[in-house]
């Protein structure tokens, strides 16, 4: 599929590796400015360079995405050197396993600032852009984890879930301005996340119907739609990219 962003600027939150890397080189081949915007600031710099190598336009922001101030300066500096943003994927993450009676207060609240706080504080500081655009495109990364559930992530997938729920609420406070919210569960993709998991990824591929894990740029593809002006009519969905793992509704 040919799709041209020229001119639009997008913003994609914990882009320093997997999924976001191949979500904001994605974007960029299709012509938008990223923003690569992660904690990790060497990552960032690494995709960011990966871009410009190709040709593309990125800049590189280190920010902690659950911090209001950081998001503040991080869209500051993005408008003053890419311009106005309407493009947002909400990417940023971290996924702990832990057995329930272990999670106490402190992590939970950690995994909700990250996961579901992050991106509320993100979408407010970026809206205005959109609003004044009359034009906006977000893109929130859930997890095929709040179609299954996962033993062990009681407050990962508490966050997803939430997560999944600002989307289509976002969707329809906002149908009538031309932005559009909608979500990505990405279902076993080959990442450093994945790696880091207990999963045995070799052993879990073989049980998947397409007998294969995914790879970043299979969400990368389902994102670049998603921002898109041909997507302009869809809003609140969910596309599940997850090699036909979980065929429930989202
Ligand atoms: N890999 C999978 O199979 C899978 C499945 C379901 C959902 N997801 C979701 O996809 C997203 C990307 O995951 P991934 O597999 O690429 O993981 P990853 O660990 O490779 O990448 C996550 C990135 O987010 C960054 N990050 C973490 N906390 C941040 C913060 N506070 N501020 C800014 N950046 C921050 C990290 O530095 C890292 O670069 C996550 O939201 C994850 O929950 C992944």
């Amino acid at each position: 599929m040919w799709i041209s962003n020229k001119g639009k600027v997008a913003v994609v939150t914990g882009a320093g590796s997997g999924i976001g890397r191949a979500i904001a080189v994605r974007l960029a081949r299709d012509d938008a400015a990223i923003a690569v915007w992660d904690i990790n600031a060497e990552g960032a710099a690494e995709t960011a360079r990966m871009i410009t190598d190709a040709g593309g336009k990125a800049i590189a922001i280190g920010v902690d995405c659950s911090d209001k101030a950081a998001i503040t300066a991080a869209a500051q500096r993005t408008r003053a050197e890419l311009g106005s943003i309407t493009i947002l994927v909400n990417n940023a993450g971290i996924a702990p396993f832990t057995p329930f009676m272990d999670i106490g207060e402190e992590l939970f609240d950690k995994v909700i600032r990250i996961n579901l706080k992050g991106p509320f504080l993100v979408i407010r500081e970026i809206m205005p852009d959109m609003v004044a655009a009359k034009w906006g495109r977000i893109i929130n990364i859930t997890s095929s984890s709040t179609q299954s559930g996962s033993v062990g992530q009681t407050h990962y997938v508490s966050s997803k879930g939430g997560l999944l729920g600002m989307t289509k609420a976002l969707a329809l406070e906002y149908a009538p301005t031309g932005i559009t919210v909608n979500m990505v569960p990405p279902g076993f993709i080959d990442t450093p996340m994945l790696r880091a998991s207990p999963v045995d990824v070799d052993a879990y591929a073989a049980s998947m119907p397409m007998k294969r894990v995914g790879k970043p740029e299979d969400i990368a593809a389902a994102c670049a739609f998603l921002a898109s002006e041909e997507a302009g009519y869809i809003t609140g969905q969910t596309i599940s990219t997850n090699g036909g793992r979980y065929m429930g509704s989202a």
